[in-house]
């Protein structure tokens, strides 16, 4: 917390959580009915963009639960009473978009709504650099806080509506609300989700990240590594089961190291293969995993369950030892080779995709060849490509020779060509077989493929339309089908590959 911020907790408030934070949610939705803000006929509304990666999401589901329970209603733009940012600062422009639509917002609530609530949290506000910033050069905004601390939200809004009560008597206070913590505490289970998808969902299974890849910012802004006790991972599956959802990504920044520093002496394998037997749930995926702790026991396991999905994420970031050293990642590019080979011994049908940074401080043409080579080598499903961005405060920030940027642009479309090769390569295998699809989307959309909205009439009158699914090695199939299908998992003809998606038609 800052100097300049009361936090005012009324006596009666539990000190133990959840309960202090369900004790706010009701403090909130009854101080907004008092004020005449919220009530049968007036709603108050909320807007969350999200940046970054599926744990910001997922942090995002757990805000908006928060929020619903004290009675907000969700709208998909910023025109509303409620605005927080959930941001990202692992690469530079995840941190220059958000600055974007602080600005866009801050005119919003100047222009229609003053009394509109702005927050910000998320891994850019765990950099105190940025807090700073934020308080000086955007005074709209009304509350501050971090990863740590995200779900005491429901705190966070009570406090603010308490200054903004006490400020309607003395003009001079300031109402901001700003609390970051530095460390995380204890993990708080048992807050109100919501979901955004009835039929998949992410499930965290581990917090914080204790690697230190030179290059990365995520151990300083998600903190040290926390496993979630597995008796809680197993009872939120099977809940989401019973609620009918069938896929289920499991998250976390490291997920081959779950485990460590619980009592219970449990491995991500032994967790996947708990998971994999739960009713209901048709597909397990999980991200992101460290080649460095893939064990023997998950390929095992991933072999030999039919539920967990037929696909890794395991990110390479360079084919170069030498750079692989410098980035503090453990292995070699021989281990990374290995560990493909016992995959695809084990799986031959797996799906390999991968993260790869160009440009690392000190990156030689010879580096950057081995990259290619093992991208060449591996033949990935697809890879998310990344220019090296610096991060102040990470080690790499500070080494010498830093690669000019039209040397990384050059090779960044080098890598680019080599991906796309052996995408399309891939995914052309699959022409001409059936597979199981999970049905996500009523029209045809994402991922590279064409878009062309389906009927999204409210009214199911069993009519055959557009729809988008999901195959197990991750790519979208676009094919014919009614709309209750949004949501099973169908068998579906992959009729033809165009390279990034596929085109398919119902096996009836
Ligand atoms: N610059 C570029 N890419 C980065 N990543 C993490 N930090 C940086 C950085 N400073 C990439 C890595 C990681 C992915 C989530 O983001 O490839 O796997
Ligand atoms: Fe960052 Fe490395 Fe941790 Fe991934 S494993 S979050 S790249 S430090």
């Amino acid at each position: 917390m800052l100097d300049d911020q009361v936090i005012i907790s009324p006596s009666e408030a539990p000190v133990s959580e959840p309960e202090r934070q369900l004790f706010y949610i009701e403090r909130c939705r009854e101080m907004l009915i008092e004020s005449g803000l919220l009530s049968e006929e007036k709603k108050l509304t909320y807007h969350i963009s999200t940046f970054g990666c599926q744990m910001n999401f997922r942090d995002s589901e757990k805000l908006a639960g928060v929020l619903e329970s004290i009675g907000y209603e969700r709208v998909d733009d910023e025109k509303a009473d409620l605005v927080l940012y959930n941001t990202c600062t692992v690469r530079e422009n995840a941190s220059t978009r958000v600055y974007g639509r602080i600005g866009y917002v801050g005119k919003i609530k100047k222009e229609k709504n003053p009394s509109m609530v702005i927050g910000i949290c998320g891994c850019m506000m765990q950099e105190p650099d940025e807090v700073e910033k934020m308080k000086k050069s955007y005074s709209f905004i009304d509350i501050i806080f971090g990863t740590h601390n995200s779900y005491k939200i429901a705190e966070l809004l009570y406090t603010l509506l308490i200054n903004r009560k006490a400020k309607e008597k003395k003009p001079s206070l300031k109402t901001h609300v700003i609390d970051v913590q530095k460390e995380a505490t204890g993990i708080v289970e048992d807050l109100p989700v919501r979901y955004d998808s009835t039929f998949r969902a992410g499930v965290n299974i581990m917090y914080g990240c204790d690697n230190f890849c030179t290059y990365c910012i995520v151990p300083y802004v998600r903190g040290r590594e926390r496993s979630r006790k597995s008796c809680d991972i197993i009872r939120e599956v099977e809940d989401l089961a019973s609620r009918g959802v069938k896929e289920i990504m499991l998250l976390g920044q490291n997920v081959n190291s779950y485990g460590k520093g619980l009592d219970e002496g449990i491995t991500f394998a032994a967790l996947l293969d708990r998971l994999s037997d739960i009713k209901g749930i048709k597909r397990l995926r999980f991200m992101t995993s460290h080649p460095k702790d893939l064990s023997d026991d998950i390929i095992d396991v991933m072999s030999r369950k039919e539920t967990i999905c037929r696909h890794i994420h395991l990110p390479l970031q360079s084919g170069s030892s030498r750079l692989l050293k410098k980035m503090n990642r453990h292995y070699t590019k021989e281990d990374f080779l290995t560990l493909v080979r016992k995959l695809r011994a084990a799986m031959p049908d797996i799906a390999i995709t991968t993260d790869i940074i160009v440009g690392f401080p000190g990156e030689t043409e010879e580096d950057f060849k081995e990259t290619l080579d093992v991208c060449e080598e591996v033949s990935f499903d697809s890879a998310f490509t990344f220019i090296y961005s610096k991060r102040t405060g990470t080690p790499a920030a500070a080494f010498p020779d830093q690669v000019p940027e039209d040397v990384v642009k050059e090779r960044f479309d080098r890598l680019l060509k080599v991906i796309a090769r052996s995408s399309a390569a891939n995914a052309s295998r699959l022409t001409g077989t059936d597979r199981d699809v999970l049905v996500e989307t009523v029209g045809h959309t994402g991922d590279n493929g064409e878009t062309r909205p389906g009927d999204v009439s409210e009214v199911d009158d069993g009519a055959v339309t557009a729809l988008t699914g999901r195959l197990g090695n991750n790519l979208l199939v676009h094919f014919e089908g009614k709309r209750s299908l949004v949501g099973e998992i169908v068998r579906v003809h992959i009729d033809e590959c165009k390279d990034f998606y596929y085109l398919g038609s119902l096996v009836k």
